[in-house]
Parts: C-alpha cells; structure tokens; sequence
C-alpha cells in the first residue's frame, strides 16, 4: 500500500483511495459507480449529500456500504414522523443526582438520514442545523460535531400523504444532491446474481474498512491544496450567476452555491489524480452541486423542463475559458 500511494504522490492519495473504496461497495453494490464518487467527493470536501430516488434502488444499501468502507464511526437514522429534534441532537439526563449529556445519533462522522422527508419540519431542522452549524445547542451549551462529519440523507421523490419535503432554504446546505437511477439491463440482472438468501440483502459483513478519519482529513488538506486559476475561478462565479438571469427561474444558486461548486470541483480533480481544476471539472459537478437549488417557475415545470434543465442552459451559455 505505502509503496503504491508513493507511486501515484503526483497525483496524491485519493485516487487510490477511491479505488479502494469502489472496490469495496461494489461487493455488495452492482454499478452505481457515479454515486459512490459523488459521495465519496463530498466526504473529502466534509459536505452533505441528498440521495434521491424511487424505492429499491440501493440508496440505503450504497450509503451503508460507502460508510462502512470508510472506516469512519457511522450511525444510520430511519426518520419517522413521531421523531423529536432531541432524538437527532440528544438530551440531558440524570445521572445520581447529576444532569448529563446524552449525545444523539448526530455525533458521529457519517450520519445516514434515510427517509429524510419522513419526519416533520421541527426534526428536520435540528438536523439541518447540525448540517450547517457542525455543532448542536442543548441547554444552551453549544457541542461540537466530529470531525468528519458527514450527513448523507435520503429521500424518495414521490411525494405521497405524510412526507415533508424538505424547503429550498435547507436544500442549500446540501454540497450535492445525487439521482439515483434505474440499473442497466446487465447491472439488473448482475443484481439477480448477488441475491443472497430469499429476499434477503447480500450481508455488509464482506464490506471492509479502506481508510479512516484521520486519513479523510488529510485527503481534505490535498483537496484544499489543488489548484484554481483564476480563470476557472471567474468561470464557477459566472456559471452560479447565469442560473439567476435564466426566465424559467425563480430563484436561482446562492454564493454558498459557488463555494460548493468549487470545492465539489477540485475534489472532482483529485479523484482522477489531479492537483489543478480544469473547467470540464466544473462542468461535470455543476448538476449534483446545483439542481437542487434552482426554483422553476411553474410554466416550466408544466414543459417539463426541470432543474437539470436548467443548469445545462447555464452551463452552455457561459463561455469555457481555455
Ligand atoms: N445496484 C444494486 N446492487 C445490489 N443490490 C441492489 C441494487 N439495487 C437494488 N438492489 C436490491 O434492492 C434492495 C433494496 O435496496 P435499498 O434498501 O438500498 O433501496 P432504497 O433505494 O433505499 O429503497 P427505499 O427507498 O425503499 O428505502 C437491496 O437490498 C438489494 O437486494
Ligand atoms: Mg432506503
């Protein structure tokens, strides 16, 4: 392993790391490969993630076998409706005669929220302030959140009687939202293939730690090392900007949108062993980075034109620098 990482040090570390960790989900995961780099993307950058898609298409499974793999501490929350925000962020409780803390799910480093849209307002918002803040108020005492820390939350598009969907405000704070599709007719049947035991999953057992948090946090500084020129760096800011002035917007990317892309982009770098972004990079996680925080007029979500609609116009009106 040492002699390997040497090797490719032009390159740095994650490139090896992501293979590694593919090779690892993919003995439980059939295909997928996109999703597992883009979560994998926002774990070096320590930015959250929306999974979304229609039931049993291994967004949970993925999630599971991606965390594990990493070697990090991991908890998974099935969101329900008769959810308190305490039951994300922890309580105080007595102990003898004294109060203590009891920390909640959300102190640990990946924090698996399925079902995301499952649980009321109030809940959801104790965790997306966890999200943003990386740290948890109770009694009045601020707590920091581990580093890293990592929230991978799902959630099924189809809106049916008693989900919440989650408000624009809040799906800002997610660094990418990632559709999880339909297999290939080849990975549906490879799927087939891996059936276990009656209906039952194929066991996570198999899956084995490939990193740990100390080693995502210096894929962080290698990630913060890589080179923006300032060409690029116009070219993120323009791409965010052309999303406000596009008509079948309402409301378009945030600054915070900006700072998301670049950081997605220069991860999106060194996972193929880059140390510079290059703009096919920025073009490449602008949908997972953006979609999520375009607002639709309703004409044209009436055409069908949708978010990543939107964002390719974006992307095809803004000059690539070369
Ligand atoms: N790509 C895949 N590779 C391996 N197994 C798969 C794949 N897609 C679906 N499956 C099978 O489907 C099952 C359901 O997966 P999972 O529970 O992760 O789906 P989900 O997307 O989280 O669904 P839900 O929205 O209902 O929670 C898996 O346990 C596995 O048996
Ligand atoms: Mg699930």
């Amino acid at each position: 392993m040492v002699t390997r990482s040497r090797r490719t040090a032009g390159g740095g570390e994650l490139t090896s790391v992501r293979e590694q960790v593919a090779a690892e989900v993919a003995k439980v995961v059939v295909g997928q490969q996109e999703v597992v780099d883009l979560l994998l993307t926002a774990v070096v950058v320590g930015g959250h993630v929306l999974l979304e898609g229609v039931p049993g298409v291994a967004k949970t499974l993925t999630a599971n076998a991606l965390a594990r793999s990493l070697g990090v501490e991991f908890r998974r929350v099935q969101f329900t409706p008769d959810m308190l925000p305490s039951d994300i962020t922890g309580t105080m409780t007595l102990r003898g005669r004294e109060l203590t803390f009891r920390p909640g799910p959300v102190f640990t480093n990946v924090l698996l929220a399925d079902e995301v849209n499952r649980t009321p307002p109030k809940t959801q918002a104790a965790l997306l302030e966890a999200m943003q803040e990386r740290q948890v108020t109770v009694e009045g005492e601020p707590r920091p959140l581990p580093q890293p820390f990592v929230v991978v939350a799902t959630q099924n598009p189809i809106e049916y009687e008693g989900t919440y969907p989650l408000p624009e405000a809040q799906l800002d704070r997610f660094l990418l939202k990632v559709d999880v599709g339909y297999p290939s007719e080849a990975d549906e049947v490879a799927v087939l293939r891996l059936a276990h035991a009656g209906v039952d999953p194929v066991t996570l057992d198999d899956v084995q730690p490939v990193t740990s948090a100390r080693a995502l946090l210096a894929a962080r500084a290698e990630v913060d090392a890589t080179r923006v020129s300032d060409e690029v760096t116009a070219y993120v800011a323009a791409v965010v900007r052309r999303t406000r002035e596009l008509p079948s917007v309402s409301l378009g990317a945030s600054p915070r949108a900006a700072v998301h892309l670049l950081a997605a982009s220069k991860a999106a770098a060194r996972l193929e062993g880059r140390d510079f972004v290059t703009p096919d990079d920025v073009i490449r996680m602008a949908p997972p980075v953006l979609r999520h925080r375009l607002l639709l007029r309703p004409e044209a979500e009436l055409e069908r034109y949708g978010p990543d609609d939107a964002v390719a116009t974006a992307v095809a009106a803004v000059p690539v620098p070369r």
